[in-house]
């Protein structure tokens, strides 16, 4: 089976609302390829999922790649997307492109995603110029977080409204194939989705965007300490993973399991033929 285009993505626009999950590794990436999401992407939020960092800042190219690689292997039909860590394409274009050739080269993704809308046009510019996908991410973008004090809903006033929409547009003129929105008003990003030409991917940004992104950890109910205002938590597995380990530690401490049903023993009787 071959995977999803970015043509096919992008002949969503206005057509068919669409969604798209996080994934970082084998396992996990073969279940969400199996429910038909048309869009997997690895996330830099691998930082604190997989690598237990407090912020997106500190993961490397390296331990993206990890996880990219463990997750392409396991999809067959949904386009995947490498996340570009922090400083891994700010510096200059010659590092984005070498960067988001080693995604492709090594991690097995059709696309990468960065972070920022005018700073870095110019770098998407390049590296869409070398035949690689890109798709933006404006609105809060975590990567700042320290310039943003925190995770809160970015354009609430005329003046951080009017920047992600020019950084959006600046995004789409640069070449990227989709965008996403992150926390920012409903109102806003249904204008931004109405002015661009490429489709938005909303995440806390309201029902008006093309296609929806969350965070696999955060709906599937994983972080039993927080869960982010924009996601819905469809399965409690943190509380159900948590009953089933201590199923199984009390069966095994009350000898319970294994049990013959876990268990193979000789037909014949060979323990006795032993010196
Ligand atoms: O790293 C991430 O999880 C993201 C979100 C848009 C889902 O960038």
């Amino acid at each position: 089976m071959s995977r999803i285009t970015i043509k096919k993505i992008q002949s969503w626009k206005n057509n068919k609302s669409f969604c798209a999950i996080t994934a970082y590794d084998f396992s996990t990436a073969k279940i969400i390829d199996e429910s038909g999401i048309p869009i997997v992407l690895v996330g830099d939020s691998a930082s604190m999922v997989s690598y237990g960092y407090n912020t997106t800042i500190p993961i490397s190219m390296d331990e993206m790649l990890l996880v990219t690689r463990a997750v392409s292997r396991a999809i067959s039909s949904a386009l995947v997307v490498g996340d570009m860590p922090f400083l891994s394409y700010q510096a200059s274009e010659e590092e984005a492109i070498k960067n988001a050739g080693r995604f492709l080269k090594e991690g097995g993704v059709s696309a990468v995603k960065l972070e920022g809308g005018g700073v870095v046009a110019k770098h998407i510019d390049k590296i869409v110029s070398f035949g690689i996908p890109v798709m933006g991410h404006v609105g809060l973008t975590p990567q700042s977080v320290n310039q943003f004090s925190g995770y809160s809903v970015q354009g609430k006033s005329v003046k951080s409204a009017q920047k992600i929409l020019d950084d959006a547009r600046a995004v789409e003129d640069a070449g990227a194939f989709s965008v996403v929105l992150e926390c920012v008003p409903v109102e806003l990003a249904a204008k931004i989705t109405q002015m661009l030409s490429i489709p938005t991917i909303g995440i806390g940004s309201g029902p008006y965007c093309d296609g929806q992104i969350q965070v696999f950890h955060d709906i599937l109910g994983l972080n039993k300490n927080f869960t982010p205002k924009h996601a819905k938590v469809y399965v409690n597995l943190n509380k159900e993973i948590s009953s089933a380990l201590k199923r199984y530690a009390d069966d095994v401490s009350k000898k319970k399991f294994p049990d013959k049903k876990h268990s193979s023993s000789y037909k014949s009787n060979v323990i006795d033929k032993l010196q």
